[in-house]
């Protein structure tokens, strides 16, 4: 049975935040797999581990930190998330997007998701960045769908558009910096699975033929509840393997970590240039 997440529940997380930070961030930034690396450049930065706070569920997985770093990146207030929280670790869908309705309740607007992800699309290359044009929620079709259970009224519909999951003009100022900077800005449609075993070659197939550019195993409930509250959304993923439909090679979470390294710089630029927009 789900445990669903309770307004009072989030306000404790939210409540416990505000006390310990005086800016009012404008953007939440979740980092995923590999890309924790940008957190470090924060200025000003307040640290709090998610242990820290009441009721939160802690990261388990390796390439991880699990806290949030609070300050500034490039002038503007930022709330960043080191380290996300996945549902194959044996989180609730609610537990899973937390973090997202804590932004709410902090009055954040604007949300910008990275993650790590296989490419789909055959052109796709380890190391590419693709700006998530649209996604395809594998996980809500199956009966994981984030907003399952009693509504939060306070914060959106029972039944919220999903019409534009991703911000149109964020995805023009993304072109834009990516343009100015010199650097390759892939684009696509983002499945997200529910993991945390890789798709096997018949996956990848239904995949490629359902549309998808990218496949992971995070960012789409966590969209799902920005949406829900308002917040306009950016996203970002890092191809980290070429998903590979005919079985001929393997995929490890090694090889996401490691080409976390080459993808971090570039989603740092392309984040840092859409900040400097904003
Ligand atoms: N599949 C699913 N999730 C992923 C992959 C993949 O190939 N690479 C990084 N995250």
């Amino acid at each position: 049975m789900q445990n669903f997440i309770s307004l009072e529940q989030i306000d404790s997380v939210a409540q416990t935040i505000r006390k310990q930070i005086s800016i009012q961030p404008i953007v939440g930034i979740i980092l995923g797999s590999g890309l924790n690396g940008l957190a470090d450049s924060v200025q000003n930065a307040v640290y709090i581990p998610y242990g820290d706070l009441p009721n939160f569920p802690v990261s388990t997985v390796h390439g991880h930190a699990g806290r949030f770093v609070i300050g500034e990146l490039e002038g503007k207030p930022v709330f960043v998330m080191q380290g996300r929280i996945h549902y194959y670790e044996g989180y609730t869908m609610g537990q899973v997007t937390l973090p997202v309705r804590v932004m709410q309740r902090l009055g954040i607007p604007s949300m910008i998701v990275t993650n790590a992800a296989g490419g789909v699309h055959p052109d796709f290359e380890p190391g590419d960045v693709m700006l998530i044009t649209d996604q395809l929620n594998l996980m809500g079709m199956s009966g994981l769908n984030p907003l399952m259970g009693p509504n939060l009224d306070e914060i959106g519909p029972r039944f919220p558009d999903m019409s534009q999951p991703y911000d149109r003009a964020y995805c023009d100022l993304a072109r834009k910096v990516a343009k100015e900077s010199g650097l390759t800005l892939r684009e696509g449609i983002y499945a997200g699975l529910s993991g945390p075993s890789f798709e096997s070659p018949a996956d990848l197939r239904f995949l490629r033929l359902a549309g998808a550019d990218a496949v992971g195993m995070s960012t789409v409930p966590e969209v799902i509840i920005a949406r829900h509250g308002d917040m306009r959304v950016l996203g970002l993923s890092g191809v980290s393997n070429k998903a590979n439909l005919d079985g001929s090679t393997i995929t490890t979470h090694e090889e996401v970590i490691e080409a976390g390294k080459v993808i971090t710089p570039k989603v740092e630029k392309i984040i840092r240039g859409v900040l400097r927009g904003l």
